[in-house]
């Protein structure tokens, strides 16, 4: 069937309730879909606004119908102009209305928990617990949509590209991210489970060793980690995985996917992905998730204050950020900021109003007196501050004091989810590792199969913290899409990091050992990455939560309302798969 033909078979109806326009004015029309509104019109006729997925449209029908909100009904009639003066500009169907010559009720409904038509917010509970109904809203209908078209762009991107689709177990067994797991209890081996995976990671590098060359799945994840905005036990990634890449090869076909779906949901031109290290993101923007969209860029201010009497800014960093306009600011909001800084783990926060005329420009603060004359003047040239502006500062070590910066800069300056455009960043270059544990190993920043940098490899025993890897972040306004990696395939660098990672030859051999044992069988170098698709969608869609683009999510405290899950179950079926259960915690100790 050709596109233009399924669209024509529409069943019950001629058409959609919100395509119906003044050229087809005078056709007899039939439209189905859940009463929105109902208004009494005179003594014997009401109107009805229909609505289905397309939009909403006016019927006038006979008074006598029982037609109740959200009622399902199917409405025929003569398509006509509405009446001089009734036109309803806020709607694409607002010049017409169906004059209903016949009205059936096709299902009657219960009056809904909350109207559908969201000029009055729903509770998310209240939203979740009757989703179905929510769903059925502009907003979710829209969001539902956008993210369908984000699975297609990326499709297509993947399949342009020479990607392979294949499916890989859920049924499975640990993975490396790190989060907790959810297991699943096996009944024909008791006492055994499964794992779900919380990426398919090791069954993309095996496809890898299978000779896929380019793997891609858009793959369901599961992790039992702490619910936030941007976080659910279920979640979907865009995974791919290719042999014989480099970094840059991987950038680009990543890069290629999100540019197509920025391009399909907005119908214009991103701009082009920018690159950056994880030390200049740093430095720049106080984090490794920079949001692009605004300047507000931190400033190093060593050099200004070089051999300063002021010992605030005696430390190995000293860092700025300039608010255009921000020597407005009273008392009382820069204490919250000093406060916020605190809180940030900063030693305090300076702040320095820029006052003065064109070529005169001064600093304004308590501090002011603890700096000379000849470094104000550095810190204005340095900052690019002019009159009007407010300069803060935050000294101490360089990656602390920035990512205090960094979050200051966020809470000044930072548009809101909706606004373009899309400014989709890699960040690169990522450390190895991130810190040690109690045990003083080094923790493994992605995962412990990432190839380390080639020039860094030699300092991988003596200075670990130093050495950087070959991972690498998608970032698009200041949210974290995704992380990948060039993977170790060579079992000499796989041993000395699980060496470094504290992680025993039996550990590894019992945990990954199918993936180390695929490798002895002819590996080949491969890389590949994993993006949220669920944050994608919610970027594309203007949403700060991805549970606004996911049908039925999670509340926060993991529960689905709706179907009701987690929920007990029946002994008999405790039983078969060999569990008993422990008493409940608060029992235990009692
Ligand atoms: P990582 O663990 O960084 O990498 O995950 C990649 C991306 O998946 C999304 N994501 C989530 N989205 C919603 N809810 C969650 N709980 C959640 N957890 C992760 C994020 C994240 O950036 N196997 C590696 C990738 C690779 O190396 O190829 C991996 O999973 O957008």
């Amino acid at each position: 069937m050709s596109r233009e033909e399924t669209a024509r078979a529409r069943g019950l109806r001629t058409d959609y309730c919100g395509e119906l326009r003044s050229k087809d004015v005078g056709r007899t029309v039939s439209v189905c879909g859940w009463v929105a509104r109902r208004r009494e019109h005179g003594e014997h006729l009401a109107f009805v606004d229909l609505r289905d997925h397309t939009g909403i449209v006016q019927c006038v029908v006979d008074g006598g119908h029982d037609l109740r909100a959200e009622h399902v009904v199917r409405v025929t009639g003569e398509l006509r102009l509405r009446p001089e003066g009734t036109v309803n500009d806020a709607i694409p169907t607002g010049e017409v209305e169906v004059g209903a010559s016949e009205v059936e009720i096709l299902s009657v409904a219960e009056p809904p928990p909350f109207s559908v038509d969201g000029r009055v917010e729903a509770e998310e509970p209240v939203r979740l617990r009757y989703r179905y109904v929510d769903l059925r809203s502009e907003r979710m209908q829209h969001n539902l949509r956008v993210r369908a078209e984000v699975n297609a762009a990326i499709r297509r991107s993947m399949d342009r590209q020479g990607f392979v689709e294949v499916e890989t177990p859920l049924l499975w067994t640990p993975t490396p991210e790190g989060a907790r797991e959810f297991a699943i209890p096996s009944r024909l081996q008791p006492g055994s489970f499964y794992v779900l995976p919380q990426s398919p990671q090791i069954a993309k590098q095996l496809l890898m060793v299978s000779g896929f060359d380019r793997y891609y799945q858009i793959a369901r994840c599961m992790r039992d980690e702490d619910l936030r905005a941007d976080r659910q036990f279920e979640f979907t990634q865009l995974d791919l995985e290719a042999s014989f890449v480099s970094q840059e090869d991987v950038w680009e076909m990543v890069s290629d996917s999100v540019l197509e779906v920025a391009r399909a949901v907005t119908g214009e031109e991103p701009p082009p992905v920018v690159t950056m290290t994880w030390n200049e993101a740093l430095d720049r923007f106080g984090t490794d998730k920079p949001d692009l969209r605004f300047g507000m860029e931190l400033v190093a201010l060593e050099e200004a204050v070089a051999g300063t009497e002021f010992k605030a800014f005696q430390a190995e960093a000293v860092r700025a950020i300039c608010l255009e306009g921000g020597a407005e600011l009273g008392r009382g909001r820069l204490d919250a900021l000093t406060d916020r800084a605190r809180k940030l783990g900063a030693a305090g926060l300076v702040w320095l109003r820029v006052v003065g005329g064109e070529g005169q420009l001064d600093l304004e603060s308590p501090v002011a007196k603890f700096l000379s004359t000849k470094e104000k003047a550095a810190v204005i040239e340095a900052t690019g501050a002019g009159a009007g502006d407010l300069v803060l500062v935050v000294a101490g070590e360089r990656a602390p004091t920035c990512r205090v910066l960094g979050q200051l800069r966020l809470d000044l300056g930072q548009p809101p989810v909706s606004e373009r455009p899309y400014r989709f960043c890699w960040v690169t270059e990522f450390p190895l590792f991130e810190g040690v544990d109690e045990e003083g190993n080094p923790v493994a920043a992605h995962h412990p199969f990432t190839m380390p940098h080639p020039e860094d490899l030699g300092r991988l025993e003596a200075d670990p913290l130093s050495v950087r890897s070959q991972s690498y972040d998608l970032v698009l306004n200041g949210w974290e899409l995704g992380s990948g990696s060039i993977r170790i395939h060579r079992a000499d660098i796989q041993r000395r990091i699980f060496a470094l990672l504290g992680i025993s030859e039996e550990e590894a051999e019992s945990r990954f050992g199918f993936l180390l044992g695929a490798f002895r069988y002819g590996a080949p170098p491969h890389g590949g990455f994993a993006y949220g698709v669920d944050r994608l969608a919610a970027i594309m869609a203007g949403e700060e939560s991805i549970r606004e683009v996911i049908a039925f999510p999670k509340t926060q405290s993991g529960a689905d309302l709706m179907a009701g899950s987690p929920r007990s179950l029946p002994a008999s079926q405790l039983q078969e798969l060999g569990l008993r259960l422990a008493p409940p915690k608060e029992a235990k100790g009692a």
